[in-house]
């Protein structure tokens, strides 16, 4: 399979007034066509800047991101992003949101006729047609994400960026919402980079997880292959050894391997060193 995203031995210095603050230090990985890569790692680790280097709204300090052979360096629809809360405008319809974003990508492309098929057809695809005439204010967070998926892959992007798109779900939502992607994925077959905290969700999703180092300077740690088949259903991976094996993998490595250390603030000297998360 072809690669069709190589983020090259990229570096992220942020300017900060106490001094540099390196966030990133080689970080390198290739991403094949049609790939789900989940990036997990702790809080504060720099995720977000990975995939913010990847859709150019950071500028890495060194290296680079090559989209299909060619360096990106601005942010584009061939990179849509996914965040966590939804950033659709208030103002307009369920349909208007996805229709500013379609005109924009594909003005010279489709007729105004195609445009709305396309906008239906992407409504469908996140089962929200029944909503498009409502206000972002008017539906749940859940639906409101669906919106912003539907969004991002009516651009048709190269590679759909996420991040942690799932995050302020509640459960239930969350687990509705994972099955939506895989079943998209299942038909789209896309290239995705998904930010996650959560370790069922980044086995149950994904090809390959990426698995990040504490910062600073933070790098990718391991790599973990998810050979698991699809379609792949919750209920009956929760009883399988491979998914068990994966899914304590990335939790040895998150709790053992990249322990976070995290200090009560309130806490006296003393009491801290048994307050060790
Ligand atoms: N613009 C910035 N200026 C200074 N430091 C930053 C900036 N953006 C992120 N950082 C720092 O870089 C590190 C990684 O941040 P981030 O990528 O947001 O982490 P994550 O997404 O894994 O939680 C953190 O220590 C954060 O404070
Ligand atoms: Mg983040």
């Amino acid at each position: 399979m072809s690669i069709i995203l190589d983020i090259s031995k990229v570096d992220m210095v942020f300017p900060t007034p106490k001094g540099d603050f390196t966030a990133l230090k080689d970080v390198d990985l290739q991403i094949k066509k049609g790939e789900f890569i989940s990036l997990i790692g702790h809080s504060g680790c720099g995720k977000s800047t990975v995939l913010n280097i990847v859709a150019c709204l950071h500028k890495a300090t060194k290296g680079g991101v090559l989209l299909n052979n060619k360096e990106v360096t601005e942010p584009g629809p061939e990179r849509a992003v996914v965040f966590q809360n939804h950033s659709l405008l208030p103002w307009l319809t369920c349909y208007e949101n996805i229709e500013l974003a379609v005109k924009r990508v594909f003005k010279n492309e489709m007729s105004p006729a195609q445009m709305t098929q396309w906008i239906e057809h992407n409504l469908n695809l996140v089962h929200m047609d029944h909503a498009k005439d409502k206000r972002p204010d008017e539906i749940s967070g859940g639906m409101k994400q669906r919106i912003g998926i539907a969004r991002a892959l009516a651009m048709k992007p190269e590679v759909l960026l996420m991040d942690e798109p799932f995050g302020a779900l509640d459960a239930l939502t969350r687990a509705h919402m994972q099955d939506s992607l895989m079943e998209i994925q299942q038909k789209l077959n896309n290239t995705v980079i998904m930010i996650t905290h959560d370790v069922d969700e980044a086995v149950l999703l994904s090809d390959r997880i990426v698995m990040m180092t504490n910062g600073p300077a933070a790098t990718i740690g391991e790599i973990l292959e998810v050979n698991l088949p699809h379609p792949r259903d919750r209920l009956a991976l929760a009883e399988n050894p491979e998914y068990n094996r994966l899914r304590s993998a990335v939790l040895t490595f998150l709790y053992e391997k990249q322990r976070k250390i995290e200090v009560i603030p309130t806490a006296t000297p003393k009491q801290k060193q048994s307050d060790v998360a």
